[in-house]
């Protein structure tokens, strides 16, 4: 017994998840107050420090802390999944490709760097039976006009079912890796990424290949949470992972109250043969104790411990997310590591609603269902009863 656990433990590798860097060159102390970086839009920069500020996008010092903090923490994964979003939120005409470009291959050298082999996904693609598959969802984006009413942009969707079809054929495990995630924004009630066709086939292609992915890992909110994905019979069949960004920078939606975080990076811990995803450590710099006194990048939490579950698989996260349905000190700790332990105030209850629906429902109906469910529940196990014991009350007294 005792040696098969040792032997077990030989099997569990490692890998980053890093994802939205946003690397904004503009940012300069230097510079007048309001302008120190052009991320901030018009907005005031109140903290500007080495480390950035939270309406800004990272600093070059806060690109190349995180990843020391890596090499520091876990210096030889077996690879990094990076997914993507490295450029400041500046208007387009302010960037161009060039400077795009320039942007990614300037973050591609620090990354190689520092982890000059074991660099991205090449090691999971050159073993046989397991594969990563990156697909490019910004083709579902409902903001991206040129694959509007396109039946199925740059054919990725047959692509992706043809080559899921093979990994089942071949006994393949797999592991699916984009930046902008289908379901919904848990920070704006109601707020989907994908156009609602889009969002649907992409459940779909998951719902059908379920049984050789075994997970997915996205990026885009900067904010730390999940989605679930179920069967028709509503068993817990696929986690989506959503890796909070490097980036602090508060987010511009209109509707989201202050929608910044503190910068986070994420270690994944999976079992080498099954690709089971065994557990995740997120790690962070406190942007205010960096900027004030001194860098030091936190473990912020592990997914086990936090949350009380042996793994990180579809049954595990099911049970993370009912708890956090269901029981307010798990909601509030969820709540808290959402936004990297930036906003540390209470989640009330349309906060519940919006971060229990977002997680549990990717498609657009079941999520709208959901809401009224979430709100029925509240006002027939709160509410009502209170209500109807404080009339009850009011006739008592009357009688
Ligand atoms: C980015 O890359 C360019 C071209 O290689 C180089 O001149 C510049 O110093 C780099 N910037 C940083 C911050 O590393
Ligand atoms: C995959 O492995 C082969 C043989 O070990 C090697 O020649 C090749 O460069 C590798 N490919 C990649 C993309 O790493
Ligand atoms: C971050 O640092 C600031 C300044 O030291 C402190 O007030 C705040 O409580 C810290 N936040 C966390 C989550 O520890």
């Amino acid at each position: 017994m005792r040696l098969f656990y040792w032997i077990r433990i030989f099997w569990i590798g490692r890998f980053w998840h890093i994802t939205d860097l946003h690397w904004d060159p503009t940012y300069d102390l230097n510079n007048k107050p309001n302008k120190v970086c052009a991320s901030s839009g018009n907005r005031p920069v109140g903290n500007a420090g080495t480390f950035g500020d939270y309406v800004c996008d990272s600093p070059w010092d806060l690109i190349s802390s995180s990843l020391s903090a890596m090499k520091a923490i876990s210096p030889a994964p077996d690879f990094i999944v990076w997914t993507g979003d490295d450029t400041p939120h500046v208007p387009n005409e302010q960037l161009g490709e060039e400077a795009v470009l320039g942007i990614i291959n300037n973050l591609t050298y620090i990354i190689k760097q520092l982890f000059p082999s074991g660099f991205y996904t090449e090691e999971l693609l050159n073993r046989t039976g397991y594969r990563m598959i990156v697909l490019n969802t910004n083709l579902y984006y409902d903001q991206n006009k040129e694959t509007k009413g396109v039946e199925d942009p740059a054919g990725q969707f047959a692509w992706a079912d043809h080559i899921l079809t093979e990994a089942a054929n071949k006994k393949e495990k797999v592991y699916i890796i984009g930046h902008v995630p289908p379901g919904f924004f848990e920070k704006k009630r109601s707020k989907p990424w994908f156009t609602a066709k889009f969002n649907q086939q992409y459940l779909k292609l998951i719902q059908k290949h379920h049984a050789v992915i075994l997970g997915q890992f996205f990026g885009h909110h900067h904010t730390d949470s999940f989605r679930m994905i179920y069967n028709s019979d509503g068993s817990p069949v696929s986690t989506i992972f959503l890796t909070p960004g490097v980036t602090p920078w508060k987010t511009t939606l209109p509707g989201v109250a202050d929608g910044a975080n503190n910068p986070g990076i994420r270690l994944f811990e999976y079992d080498t043969e099954t690709l089971l995803v065994k557990d995740m450590v997120t790690y962070y710099l406190n942007l205010t104790f960096a900027n004030k006194a001194q860098e030091r990048w936190e473990k912020e939490y592990r997914l086990t411990e936090s949350f009380r579950v042996s793994d990180a698989s579809p049954h595990s996260m099911h049970k993370v997310l009912e708890r956090i349905a269901n029981d307010n000190c798990y909601l509030q700790k969820y709540y808290e590591y959402n936004s990297v332990s930036y906003d540390l105030t209470e989640c009330n209850e349309d906060c519940r609603i919006d971060h229990v629906c977002a997680a549990r429902e990717v498609d657009f109906s079941r999520y709208e269902h959901c809401l009224e469910k979430e709100t029925a529940v509240f006002m027939c196990g709160g509410l009502l009863p209170f209500l109807s014991a404080l009339i009850s009350l009011v006739l008592t007294i009357h009688v």
